[in-house]
């Protein structure tokens, strides 16, 4: 079947989805459906039949070209970003340890997750396991299909997450991103430094070889400030020590570093700079934008969706200026409020040619991204006719 005759069933899913948002999902609470959609992939997870339907269907209806982006080659330009399949929260490692030895899913969605949706991000894992924060920590914006979270970084720390996962590692998928974050409240940049290769370390150590990994510099939802490890002589040894334990072990693994909105411009040129001397293939642009709680305005929680559209967008913006000016070799993978055809063409209008999305998944459903391309497929088929009239 030819994806303009999938487009009709795209057309059914995209009205089934808007009445299920609208009868059920919209009068639950943002943290009340995450929590019911985390406890259906521990589920799912489970049925293979499933897994392998999933995957064959979702991808026959989606009009996407594969292309090659941040030294990886992708099936198609949309990543799920990191933050959905990142696993539980523990309050120790050894208790992380037991629970990645046991039956237990550490992990919820790792198997069904890249089935359905294609290319994703796994994580953030930070050297130790977190919690997270507690009470409420995500929140809609119907108005703008925004999402606000305070999540706090909550995994079950990098060498929990590598034993869970080394233990799958043949039912993993190729299109795999792993993103390790710096740990929160850490000062000492030396001790920065040690957990972020350890955390490496403890995923190649699995024999846990991912398409690419991402380097997370930018978690506003935590103790730390989140502007903190973008500064320019961090930055170079964080991404220099990543890279070198890399090298050191021969492989070949592109590095993607993730970054914040709102920075300067002279801030987004020098980081391009820093990129381009160590080696970085990629820059992920960007993870969500600090803005007060909506429960305790004493308190930041990240907005992503429509509402970081515009500080992504002009983050893009500068970030490209800057690639252009001193020719360097590095990617920008989008992430910001990517939620329809048109928001992902604005960055493609930048030269942008992968791209991350999040919030799409809570407002278009788990065929969000086979929905955005069919829309950018049906525009440019729409310019090509209006074009091709307009030469006849
Ligand atoms: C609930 C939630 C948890 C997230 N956790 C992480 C994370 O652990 N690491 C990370 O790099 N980004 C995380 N993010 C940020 C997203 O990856 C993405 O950068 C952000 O939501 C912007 O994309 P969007 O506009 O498509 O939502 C999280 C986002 C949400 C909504």
């Amino acid at each position: 079947m030819s994806w303009r005759s999938n487009r009709h069933v795209l057309w059914f899913y995209r009205h089934t989805y808007t009445a299920l948002y609208e009868l059920l999902i919209s009068r639950l609470s943002a943290q009340r459906a995450h929590e019911a959609v985390i406890g259906s992939l521990r589920i799912m997870d489970r049925a293979p039949l499933l897994h392998r339907l999933s995957g064959t269907e979702v991808k026959a209806l989606s009009p996407a070209q594969g292309i090659e982006a941040g030294g990886v080659s992708l099936s198609q330009a949309l990543v799920l970003a990191a933050g959905l399949v990142k696993g539980d929260g523990f309050s120790s490692e050894d208790d992380a340890l037991r629970a990645a030895e046991s039956t237990r899913n550490i992990v919820p969605g790792w198997r069904i997750i890249p089935a359905l949706l294609g290319p994703v991000e796994f994580g953030s894992f930070t050297r130790f396991p977190r919690m997270g924060n507690d009470g409420t920590v995500l929140w809609r914006r119907e108005s703008s299909r925004s999402l606000q979270n305070r999540v706090g970084l909550k995994n079950p720390g990098a060498r929990a997450a590598a034993l869970f996962l080394g233990m799958r590692k043949e039912l993993l998928p190729s299109e795999l991103g792993i993103n390790i974050a710096v740990s929160p409240g850490v000062q000492d940049i030396g001790q920065q430094e040690r957990e972020v290769v350890e955390s490496l370390e403890f995923f190649l150590d699995e024999g846990l070889l991912p398409a690419w990994f991402t380097l997370n510099l930018s978690c506003p939802n935590t103790e730390d400030d989140p502007l903190g490890h973008q500064l320019e002589a961090e930055t170079r040894r964080l991404c220099g020590a990543f890279i070198n334990c890399l090298a050191q072990r021969s492989l070949a693994i592109p590095l993607w570093v993730k970054i914040s909105p709102g920075l300067s411009a002279e801030q987004y040129h020098a980081l391009v700079r820093i990129f381009a001397d160590v080696g970085v293939k990629a820059v992920v642009a960007t993870n969500t934008l600090p803005e007060p709680s909506p429960e305790d305005p004493a308190q930041i929680a990240g907005l992503g969706g429509g509402g970081l559209f515009e500080s992504t967008l002009d983050a893009v913006a500068h970030l490209r200026e800057e690639i252009i000016r001193s020719n360097a070799a590095i990617d920008i993978v989008a992430c910001g409020g990517i939620l329809d055809g048109a928001s992902f063409q604005a960055y493609r209008d930048l030269g942008v040619k992968a791209a991350q999305y999040w919030s799409a998944l809570v407002y278009r459903g788990p065929l969000a991204a086979a929905l955005i391309e069919s829309e950018l497929s049906a525009h440019e088929y729409e310019y090509e006719a209006a074009h091709s009239e307009s030469l006849a």
